[in-house]
């Protein structure tokens, strides 16, 4: 990870140039407060000394489940789409992962469960984006054939796997992708055993997002993700708190590798 990332925030900026160039017409000193109350909170020069939190500090509550939150009336292609294909993240896990690809700056994205390849789609363009040098996104499902030609973009590749069966992983890949890596795990499926197979080839620094599974959390699922942090894990707060607390689709899934096992 780059240095303090809130060092890049530029958010004040913002107020000094009001106060610096339109003093006279910025006359309503509440609003320019508000702009300066945001910036303060979002460039707490010193950073958090809580904000990699260990699981035991962690409860399973949600301050609202995120899917539920963001339950709309119109066709879901506005909700659930990018250019035209299914994109299926709640608007807290967008804005969360735009910022994670932004002060993590990934040179690899692996994605479990591509769906029809819109989210890696919108991943290699968020690291167009931020001008990510060679960095690439490696998206794996079982049903390949159901992602759309039209999620195609030089730093996507896709790749068949079934998450069941951890040979079709392909491990000398994963060996050689470059790092920092951003997992995400939106497949769901035989989680624990897919997460401590791939953390062998995690390294420091990196991180490993746990979508959905901690939303309805079960003791195997506890069991599980206390098996994972034990891999030196901790929940990177300022993503999993953003909106409240656990206000995501990965409630206590924003894990950073901390140390090695
Ligand atoms: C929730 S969808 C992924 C959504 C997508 N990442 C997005 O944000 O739009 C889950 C995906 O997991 C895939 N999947 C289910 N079982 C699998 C398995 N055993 N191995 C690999 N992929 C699997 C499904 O085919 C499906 O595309």
């Amino acid at each position: 990870m780059t240095p303090d990332p809130r060092s890049q925030y530029r958010f004040s900026d913002y107020a000094k140039a009001l106060r610096t160039h339109y003093r006279d017409f910025a006359t309503d000193p509440e609003s320019i407060r508000y702009i300066e109350n945001v910036a303060a909170s979002c460039e707490a020069l010193q950073p958090r000394p809580d904000r990699f939190q260990q699981l035991h500090q962690r409860n399973f509550g949600s301050a609202m489940n995120a899917w539920h939150a963001c339950r709309g009336t119109v066709p879901t292609g506005v909700a659930s789409g990018y250019k035209g294909l299914l994109r299926i993240k709640t608007p807290f896990d967008l804005v969360l992962y735009q910022n994670l690809v932004w002060e993590l700056r990934p040179q690899t994205i692996l994605e479990f469960g591509s769906l029809q390849g819109g989210s890696g789609l919108w991943l290699s363009d968020l690291m167009d984006t931020y001008a990510i040098e060679g960095g690439e996104v490696h998206s794996f499902d079982l049903f390949s054939k159901c992602i759309s030609p039209a999620a195609t973009h030089p730093r996507l590749h896709f790749h068949s796997c079934n998450l069941y069966e951890l040979e079709t992983l392909d491990a000398a890949l994963l060996s050689r992708l470059p790092h920092p890596w951003l997992v995400i795990d939106d497949a769901h499926v035989n989680v624990l055993d897919v997460t401590l197979n791939v953390d062998r080839h995690v390294e420091v620094g990196d991180y490993y997002v746990l979508e959905d599974i901690g939303l309805s959390p079960t003791i195997a699922f506890v069991e599980g993700l206390q098996k994972i942090c034990a891999q030196g894990y901790a929940i990177d707060s300022d993503y999993a708190d953003a909106f409240g607390y656990n206000v995501t689709s990965a409630p206590n899934g924003w894990l950073r590798k901390m140390h090695k096992a």
